[in-house]
């Protein structure tokens, strides 16, 4: 059996460790052929395609990015494309013999491989985002490593602005949802975390930063999410920041994680979720169960059918435990 293996849409801690988890198990235990695809799905319209060896998969445990390479190309989009891109990529297919593409990537991807699979290509998928946004599976490997990396940038935030009276505005990603704003949010001690799914009243985030003051508390920390609401498209911590300071009087500075969240090694949490779902991937494929996205569904790994998942998002609720227990403590949500 020939495999092919591709990484789409934005790279995330532990892809490389997917990789490995899929096609060791491939060769190794199944003795089928994988094909590494290169650039996402635009490697299956150039035609950007190597076999994959055991030797080529050593030292990707721990390796961050892709070593595949990634794009956000849509084959399916057939809006601002010349060229008939879904009939170029089924004969790359056709032509390579590949019985199976294995596509790892999030919510955008998991739409193109359903488009693929309705095509008639037989297709698995495995979820990877920082943003742990995609809809049935409890968590997407890169999520544990973004929010180590943004409950760090917290905690060294905790001293800075303690020794200088300050108010501290931090800006963390996850596109549309909130996961990484919460997590490290409550794991980072922050005093109010904004997400997208909870309007907020700058009113009570002020009143929130005084009392902390009346209570001895000179200083707070705020954790906001890149896709909260803002007046105009107003950069999300900056607003925040100036909103505070016009507030409080509270001198406030802000910081913007950014890609530092995606980078590097991932979490050894994430190392196993990624060789799991590897693993699994390849089991499937075995059994000829096609049309699947594998997930984590409590602590164990399964599969949920890729035409359930693609379109949705996963988003805060406002039942969320983390959530809850956060307001029970005080901890100002908007
Ligand atoms: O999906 C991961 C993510 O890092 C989001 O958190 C962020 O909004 C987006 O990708 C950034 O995308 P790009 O890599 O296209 O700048």
């Amino acid at each position: 059996m020939k495999i092919g293996i591709l990484t789409s849409g934005g790279d995330c801690p532990g892809i490389n460790a997917t990789i490995r988890g899929v096609c060791k198990t491939a060769i190794n235990h199944y003795g089928m052929e994988v094909y590494g695809i290169h650039n996402g799905f635009r490697g299956l319209l150039d035609g950007n395609i190597e076999q994959l060896t055991d030797h080529s998969l050593t030292g990707l445990l721990n390796m961050g990015g892709t070593i595949l390479g990634t794009s956000r190309e849509k084959p399916f989009k057939r809006k601002g494309s010349s060229e008939d891109k879904p009939t170029i990529l089924l004969n790359t297919i056709h032509e390579r013999q590949l019985d199976c593409i294995v596509c790892i990537g999030g919510n955008g991807t998991q739409k193109t491989a359903a488009k693929l699979m309705q095509a008639g290509v037989n297709v698995v998928s495995i979820p990877k985002t920082i943003d742990n946004d995609v809809w049935g599976t409890d968590m997407s490997f890169g999520f544990d490593s973004a929010v180590t990396i943004a409950s760090d940038a917290i905690d060294r935030l905790h001293s800075t602005a303690s020794s200088h009276q300050r108010v501290m505005v931090i800006e963390v990603m996850g596109h549309k949802a909130g996961w990484i704003a919460l997590y490290s949010g409550m794991a980072g001690g922050g005093d109010i975390i904004l997400l997208p799914e909870l309007p907020f009243d700058i009113h009570r985030i002020g009143d929130t930063i005084i009392s902390r003051l009346k209570k001895g508390k000179p200083y707070s920390i705020v954790v906001v999410a890149e896709g909260i609401a803002t007046p105009d498209g107003k950069k999300p911590a900056q607003y925040i920041a100036e909103e505070i300071e016009y507030e409080t009087g509270f001198e406030t500075r802000e910081t913007v994680l950014g890609y530092i969240q995606r980078g590097g090694a991932p979490t050894p949490f994430d190392r196993n979720l990624a060789t799991r779902m590897g693993g699994f991937a390849t089991e499937l494929i075995s059994k000829g169960q096609f049309g699947k996205m594998v997930a984590l569904q409590g602590n164990s790994i399964g599969a949920v059918d890729l035409s359930e998942v693609a379109g949705k998002l996963k988003l805060v609720t406002e039942d969320h435990d983390l959530l809850v227990q956060g307001r029970r403590m005080g901890i100002c949500f908007g």
